[in-house]
């Protein structure tokens, strides 16, 4: 067998194996090179198509429909190519540096901080690379040190703090946070967007508020890189966390940790390896996590080549259009009210919806139940319940799915 073929049909096995997938599919995804980007020209003549072409990158299959990847995104082909292909060369122990990720910087990690950072408009120095945004808020939850009566204010997702629902204006956001400033506030620590109902909150004024309070800021982006434009250095925020595998549709088991450059001491490690206190790393300090999967963090890599090939502003303009259908959709039904989705700044591809007349917190039953039952029998994958439904749209979604869940919320609200 040539080599090539043979490494096709390598990458095949391992593909069924990590991704479980039958061989038989497997050998057809993966033992030839990825489908082709459809040509650029093509969004500007017939977008429609070019979107629809676009779905053939991702392994989705025909039959289920995605509206929740505000929990996990879907990775496209090229990226688990290219995550596989790392982990069979690594396994030849060929490269010349330490072939696994959480020890020493190698190469590859090197290109993907250097790419991160200029993503994410931040220094190199500021960016560590860990596993998930639960990892990076706890680097900075536990490794700051607070003194007896500090306080750090926490929130501010819409089941703790009752924020309007759907707020107005952002100073009205803005206004809850300062009032709830005590002289003892240390740090105030909020999502960008929130998990529950995807509400964007106004980052950068309230790290404005902190600021001129002398109150540090944890910013918890887990859904925002992928999903909104992102300029850490002019939102500016303390500490900012992200989870590239919801929007930016990288490998799982991905995350990023910024630390403003003059905070890169303050901070302890939690997870103590030989270099804990070696601070002439820099963030990277915060990457010693022990043997990790360098495979992914190549695949994170991919992902970010695959979004810079189709564009950042095109991907972040198309999730918005989608989800501005949904919120179309949803709010011309009388028993529905939107809950984030009242202006155009409060929501990128997120839309959260209740029934017009509020249930009891907790219900599994009444309310929205009956859609997300139909949503069910439909194959259609959302977040939420009775209580409360939220549809997250990417570019991989296709108008037709838009349309099965409008049809799966007509049958569940009759
Ligand atoms: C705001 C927010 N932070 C953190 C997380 C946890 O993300 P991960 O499981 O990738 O650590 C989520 C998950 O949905 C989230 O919505």
């Amino acid at each position: 067998m040539p080599l090539r073929r043979r490494e096709f049909m390598q990458r095949a096995a391992v593909a069924a194996a990590v991704l479980g997938l039958p061989l038989a599919r497997a050998e057809r995804l993966f033992a030839q090179d990825a489908p082709p980007l459809p040509p650029r020209d093509l969004y500007s003549t017939d977008p429609d198509r070019y979107w629809a072409e676009l779905r053939r990158q991702w392994l989705l299959a025909a039959d289920r429909i995605n509206l929740n990847c505000g929990s996990v995104g879907c990775t496209p082909q090229a990226v688990l190519r290219a995550m596989i292909d790392h982990l069979l060369s690594a396994e030849e122990f060929r490269e010349a540096p330490y072939p696994w990720f959480g020890y020493e910087e190698n190469t590859r990690l090197r290109e993907l901080r250097d790419a991160l950072a200029a993503f994410l408009r931040v220094k190199r120095d500021e960016l560590a690379i860990v596993r998930n945004a639960t990892e990076a808020n706890n680097a900075v939850c536990n490794g700051l040190d607070l003194k007896s009566g500090d306080e750090a204010l926490l929130g501010i997702a819409l089941n703790y703090v009752p924020l309007p629902k759907p707020p107005a204006t952002k100073e009205q956001i803005v206004e809850l946070f300062a009032r709830a400033i005590t002289p003892r506030t240390r740090i105030m620590v909020f999502s960008h967007i929130t998990t529950v109902t995807g509400l964007i909150l106004p980052v950068k004024e309230i790290c404005a508020l902190g600021r001129s309070r002398g109150i540090l800021t944890h910013v918890d982006g887990a859904h925002a890189i992928g999903q909104i434009p992102l300029d850490l250095r002019d939102l500016g925020c303390d500490f900012y966390t992200t989870s590239p595998h919801k929007w930016l549709m990288s490998p799982k088991g991905t995350g990023t940790l910024y630390i403003r450059e003059e905070l890169l001491e303050r901070l302890w490690v939690n997870i103590a390896s030989g270099e804990w206190r070696n601070y002439a790393m820099k963030a990277y300090r915060f990457s010693n996590l022990g043997t990790s999967n360098l495979s992914v963090m190549v695949g994170l890599k991919a992902a970010l080549d695959f979004f810079q090939a189709i564009g950042p502003e095109r991907i972040y303009g198309r999730i918005h259009q989608l989800a501005t259908r949904v919120r179309d959709r949803v709010a011309a039904h009388p028993q529905l009210r939107v809950v984030n989705a009242s202006k155009g700044e409060f929501f990128g591809g997120l839309v959260s919806f209740e029934p017009a007349t509020p249930i009891p917190p907790g219900s599994t039953t009444g309310g929205l139940q009956r859609v997300a039952e139909e949503c069910a029998a439909r194959n259609i994958r959302i977040a939420g319940g009775a209580e409360r439904i939220r549809i997250a749209t990417h570019i991989f979604t296709q108008p037709t799915e838009l349309e099965a869940f409008f049809d799966a919320l007509d049958a569940g609200l009759r």
